[in-house]
């Protein structure tokens, strides 16, 4: 069994883009990002300075915008407009999930295809339906992508079995893998699956995407199987100073003996879909500048 190690392939990510980093730079050009977070959510809190924290070791320019948890509608929309009109910004990304009077929908309308590196824009959803590499793609399934390629997994022909449907993984994870560069035969399991287990098990690539800890459980899972876990949930552990711990959709200790291989949280995807979205952000920086 191995343990694909997410913090390595990332430092590979993040190396690229420093060598075209390097390369913006050397036409006058710093790639820069804007991280939006309405409210004081301590897991965004969280993400959020883990991003801007990486746009500095890279010499990215980036900015943090904290907005109150009672924000309206209108004051966010006005701090995307201001974004999309910055040139020094190449990059916009609304923490999510915002406070519920915010309408994401809208916001995500409202932010530049062209600078929206999350993916989340419907532009960029069709772009990735499409198959066209000027889109941006969701930056955690990009990262699963690139982890398994790392790991030298072939997805031609396999049985991939994606847990979960939502707009930032389950849905675009199943379509980079039914992609024609990737060419997995998808199935997307869902809450309202009937019996999950049995679907789980028929995946030679399992990715879960669900976000609720440790449900996919040994008995779910194909011997020999790849299992990709992207949950990452906080549980009550009172033996940690934070009073948490970090788990994911996976039942890790009695899931990983049975695979050929699986990513650990923390430390698998979690650091991949930072890298990507640095990756995104310099993909922005370059079609702005026409290059
Ligand atoms: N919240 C959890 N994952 C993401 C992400 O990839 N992008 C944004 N904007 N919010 C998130």
């Amino acid at each position: 069994m191995k343990i694909i190690d997410g913090k390595a392939v990332a430092a590979t990510v993040l190396l690229e883009c420093q060598q075209e980093i390097a390369e913006l730079l050397e036409k006058g050009i710093q790639p820069g990002l804007a991280v939006v977070l309405v409210g004081e959510d301590p897991a965004s809190q969280v993400y959020v300075a883990s991003k801007v924290k990486t746009c500095a070791e890279l010499g990215m320019h980036s900015k943090k915008i904290v907005m109150p948890a009672t924000s309206t509608q209108a004051e966010l929309l006005d701090v995307v407009q201001q974004l999309n009109n910055d040139p020094t910004i190449h990059g916009i990304l609304v923490q999510s999930p915002p406070p519920p009077q915010i309408n994401e929908e809208e916001i995500i309308n409202a932010i530049d295809p062209r600078k929206d590196v999350d993916g989340f824009h419907p532009q960029n959803v069709a772009k990735l339906v499409l198959e066209d590499p000027s889109g941006f793609v969701p930056c955690t399934p990009a990262g699963a992508m690139r982890l398994l390629a790392a790991a030298g997994i072939d997805t031609n022909g396999a049985e991939a079995v994606v847990l979960g449907r939502s707009m930032i993984v389950g849905k675009p994870m199943a379509l980079l893998l039914m992609a024609k560069n990737a060419n997995a035969t998808v199935t997307v399991a869902h809450s309202r699956s009937r019996d999950l287990p049995a679907l789980c098990r028929r995946a030679d690539i399992l990715i879960a995407a669900v976000g609720r800890p440790e449900m996919v459980k040994a008995d779910w899972v194909k011997e020999g199987a790849v299992v990709i876990d992207v949950g990452i949930n906080r549980i009550a552990d009172p033996s940690k100073k934070s009073g948490f711990r970090l788990t994911g959709d996976v039942a890790y200790d009695e899931v990983a003996s049975r695979c050929s291989a699986i990513t650990p949280v923390p430390g698998g995807v979690g650091p991949m879909t930072i890298a990507m979205l640095m990756k995104n952000t310099l993909q922005a920086a370059r079609q702005i500048n026409g290059l």
